[in-house]
């Protein structure tokens, strides 16, 4: 059968990471999927620069938001960020165009993915996202697909690398805030802008993609109660230390007879809680399902192999035919839940 061809936006470390995967699992991959999987073109801001990558295989492409229309091509990934300009144009135009789109831009999907699943629906193509959340974690896939037939009561954990990397060091070594932050940054997992880690908005994009697919609401990142952990101190860290806690940022989101609830803040949570000993830049989800029970996801949350890993299990599917709605529901029976009180004024 014919490859699916694939066109690329965006060569940073995830799409780097696409590439390689790609090649390395070749086989394997065309095996699963049941055709080929092919880049055909491939865009990105600067040409020059060395990726580690054979490029001169496929089609440059210098205006990035023309691979909506790129000739042969069934899907676009889109690996660019940022929650409007060109990563919106572009899935615009893809889904307006009949094509189907794979993202990990977590911002526009929590911005911008109600209009996108309306598009994608209307045009009877895919729009999938699970390299937006949690990396390498197939934490919408679960939710979406494995725990589909559960009602879920709450789901919460620890969203951003950055935050967990900066809270674990502070602790067991006892260092500055700062000075974390800057190895963080050196080790490319912190966001172009920090500030999106530190102060929460980052886990609270991905929380309100998280609750739309868990709760079957439309997503509301405009009703997550945000607050981060650029003030915290390594007194308040060691402070909880002392009493059997560990301080860690997490998402959460539960359905109340009120509303939905999204809060993202700092916990302490106890030393025996298995998100305790998350550390280092790993992510975890916890979902409690009324008949499966309390399921823990965790992995790598960000990173070339690991994110890419999640945007390939994306084109498989497509490759194979299997997609559905995009919040594991059509759009039409997405409530738009009421905001509960969360407490934060
Ligand atoms: N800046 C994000 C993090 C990258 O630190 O988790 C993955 O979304």
């Amino acid at each position: 059968s014919e490859p699916l061809r694939v066109a690329l936006a965006g060569l940073g470390t995830v799409g780097g990471g696409v590439i390689r995967l790609l090649d390395a699992n070749r086989e394997l991959i065309a095996r699963r999927a049941g055709r080929e999987i092919e880049i055909v073109a491939v865009s990105a801001r600067d040409r020059g620069k060395d990726r580690g990558v054979d490029l001169s295989r496929f089609a440059w492409v210098d205006d990035t938001t023309a691979l909506a229309k790129q000739p042969g091509a069934e899907v676009v990934v889109e690996l660019i960020g940022g929650s409007d300009g060109p990563a919106l144009t572009l899935a615009r135009s893809t889904l307006a165009a009949g094509r189907h789109f794979v993202t990990a831009n977590k911002a526009m999907i929590a911005h911008h993915g109600l209009e996108l699943a309306q598009a994608a629906e209307a045009a009877g193509v895919a729009l999938k996202f699970e390299a937006a959340v949690a990396g390498g974690i197939p934490v919408i896939k679960g939710l979406r697909e494995g725990a589909a037939a559960n009602e879920i009561a709450r789901v919460y954990g620890i969203l951003n690398g950055t935050c967990n990397f900066i809270l674990s060091k502070m602790e067991s070594e006892g260092r500055d805030f700062a000075e974390v932050l800057a190895e963080a940054q050196a080790l490319g997992f912190a966001e172009s802008d920090p500030s999106f880690d530190i102060d929460g908005v980052d886990a609270a994009h991905k929380l309100s993609i998280l609750a739309a697919v868990a709760f079957g609401t439309q997503p509301a990142f405009d009703d997550v109660a945000i607050s981060g952990i650029r003030h915290l101190l390594g007194a308040d860290i060691a402070e909880a230390a002392a009493l059997g806690y560990r301080v860690r940022l997490l998402g959460l989101a539960e359905a109340g007879t009120d509303g939905l609830f999204q809060r993202v803040h700092p916990h302490l949570v106890p030393i025996d809680h298995p998100l305790a000993n998350v550390t280092g830049s790993l992510n975890a989800v916890v979902a409690e399902g009324n008949f499966v029970g309390r399921l823990l996801f965790q992995g790598a949350g960000a990173g070339d192999g690991p994110t890419a890993s999640a945007v390939v299990a994306d084109l498989i599917d497509i490759a194979r035919g299997e997609f559905g709605p995009p919040f594991a529901m059509p759009v039409a029976s997405l409530s738009a839940a009421p905001k509960a009180d969360s407490g934060e004024r």
